[in-house]
């Protein structure tokens, strides 16, 4: 326990001091933390809960312990650090892939705060900015989808999925999801969805190939990893894209890269958001185009579920037991 010094506030945060299951996520007081040059302070108003933070919490992806959880909230500008004059206090921001946002503050580099719209709410632009921003940039730039080509979305019901879907469609894609359960498929289907298969039950490459006349998919967008991979490969046609974004069911082994000329000359990529927000302007026009869709109502969030930050631990256990869709948001 931190003694306060003089004058030092406190806030609440959820940290972890090990790796390991929900239990290691900790409620504790620390001191409001000061921005330096170029960054700010926000206070938090909603945190989004994404799967970054089940890989940070079980070492899959390693920082430095102790830490705050989280990659992504939005709020209001509390304070100003020296250089960042583009901020203002009071402002209604965003942001996303920025530590400790399981706090009631965070501090964040001034670059990375996206004005939020007065029509959209916090808890919509928490949601927006980590997953609406990688299936804009999965659909767009990892992968320019075109009009009328076949697409496969695994965990189509996920925070990701039901996003992804509904881009994908805008783009004029025929899509193709596979989720785990009935409940999953009426949704990934309100989506947007052409074709939903149930992956739990039946063999989704089968499926695929029986939808598309044995051609395969244009591409493969697949979070899911270790259980679907090798499929995912098999159901592209010729000169298709395998788009690796993630691994909730494990990390993908090893794999011989000469398979992918008999397979038919596949093109195989593992991106992150990161490289595609990689500065200000990218940042903007991304977060911006989706915050337009949403105000239009032409993207529909999905807010699943709502938590107490203290109560962080039961939102990862529904998230890694696939028992949430769309988002889940947590309120400090
Ligand atoms: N690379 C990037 O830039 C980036 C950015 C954001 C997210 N991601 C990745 O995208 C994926 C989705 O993230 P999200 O936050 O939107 O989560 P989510 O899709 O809402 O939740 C994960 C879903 O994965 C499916 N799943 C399949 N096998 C699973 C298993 N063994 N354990 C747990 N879940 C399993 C479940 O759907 P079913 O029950 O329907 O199978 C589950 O609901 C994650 O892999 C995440 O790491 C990557």
């Amino acid at each position: 326990m931190n003694l306060p010094l003089k004058g030092e506030r406190f806030m609440r945060a959820v940290r972890i001091h090990q790796y390991g299951g929900p239990e290691v996520l900790s409620n504790e007081e620390m001191p409001i933390p000061e921005p330096k040059a170029s960054e700010a302070r926000v206070k938090i108003e909603a945190i989004g809960l994404n799967y970054i933070d089940i890989y940070q919490r079980t070492g899959l992806y390693q920082l430095p312990l102790p830490f705050t959880l989280g990659r992504e909230a939005a709020g209001t500008v509390d304070a100003v650090g020296p250089g960042a004059t583009d901020l203002k206090i009071g402002d209604r921001v965003a942001y996303a892939m920025e530590p400790g946002a399981y706090a009631e503050y965070a501090i964040v580099p001034a670059w990375k705060l996206v004005p939020v719209p007065d029509k959209i709410d916090s808890r919509s632009a928490a949601a927006t900015m980590l997953q609406g921003m990688t299936a804009h940039y999965l659909a767009h730039s990892t992968y320019q989808l075109k009009r009328g080509e076949t697409a496969l979305v695994h965990a189509a019901a996920g925070g990701v999925g039901l996003l992804l879907i509904q881009i994908a469609k805008m783009l004029g894609a025929r899509v193709i999801g596979t989720v785990s359960t009935e409940t999953k498929a009426q949704l990934a289907k309100q989506a947007g969805a052409d074709d939903v298969i149930l992956y739990s039950q039946s063999d989704f490459l089968a499926e695929v190939k029986k939808l598309t006349d044995s051609k395969g998919v244009h591409v493969v967008y697949d979070s899911v990893g270790a259980t679907t991979f090798d499929k995912s490969l098999n159901c592209l046609r010729p000169r298709g894209c395998l788009a690796l974004f993630g691994q909730s069911s494990g990390p993908v082994p090893p794999f011989d890269l000469g398979k992918l000329a008999t397979m038919g000359s596949l093109f195989v990529t593992r991106p992150t958001l990161v490289h595609y927000m990689s500065d200000r302007s990218e940042l903007l026009a991304r977060a911006n185009v989706l915050f337009n869709w949403i105000a239009a109502g032409q993207l529909k969030l999905r807010i699943d579920k709502s938590f107490p930050l203290a109560e962080a631990a039961e939102a990862h256990r529904l998230l890694e037991g696939r028992k949430t869709t769309g988002k889940v948001v947590l309120v400090p």
